[in-house]
């Protein structure tokens, strides 16, 4: 007897990719150090008394300029904001014609920096995916971990079969 998961379709597979490369901090451009860095940073100005994980967020816009957040937490938990949405959505407000080139990401926890890389949560991924879209420009991510570090070329790498109105 066929079981649920059983079926064998024969229309098509689809498969699905995603391009990471992993790197050692030391192997990273001057100028990706210098956005990790900044993200590291950022880590440590994060309001997270609730999870006690502080996140860092550096954005680089296409003309160089970087903004940066953190995570913001509240008492009334699904009020507070990840990291990488509180810089989207602060260079949109201020910097609203600039497109998004990179972004780079840090967790720290228990008084250090993670060992390998946190990936953005599923809202963040969408919210970073409308800059993408809205701008028609890449968003490359660095993920920053102490033993190694991800490159992702693009936002669409980590949200493959992304909603779109058409089709
Ligand atoms: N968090 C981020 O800021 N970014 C992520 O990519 C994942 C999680 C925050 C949310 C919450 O304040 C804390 O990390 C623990 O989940």
């Amino acid at each position: 007897m066929h079981q649920k998961n059983d079926y064998i379709c024969n229309m098509k597979q689809i498969n699905i990719t995603a391009q990471i490369r992993v790197c050692d901090y030391t192997e990273l451009s001057s100028q990706d150090k210098i956005l990790v860095d900044t993200a590291k940073e950022a880590t440590q100005a994060a309001y997270a008394p609730y999870s006690h994980f502080q996140v860092g967020a550096a954005v680089q816009l296409t003309d160089g300029i970087v903004v940066t957040g953190n995570n913001q937490e509240n008492v009334a938990y699904p009020s507070g904001l990840c990291a990488e949405r509180t810089a989207l959505f602060y260079a949109n407000a201020h910097y609203p014609d600039r497109a998004v080139d990179t972004i780079a990401i840090a967790a720290y926890a228990h008084g250090d920096y993670v060992d390998a890389p946190i990936t953005p949560c599923g809202g963040c991924r969408q919210v970073i995916l409308e800059a993408q879209n809205r701008y028609q420009h890449p968003v490359r991510l660095i993920l920053y971990g102490k033993k190694e570090v991800y490159i992702i070329p693009k936002i669409t790498d980590l949200l493959p079969l992304s909603f779109s109105e058409f089709g």
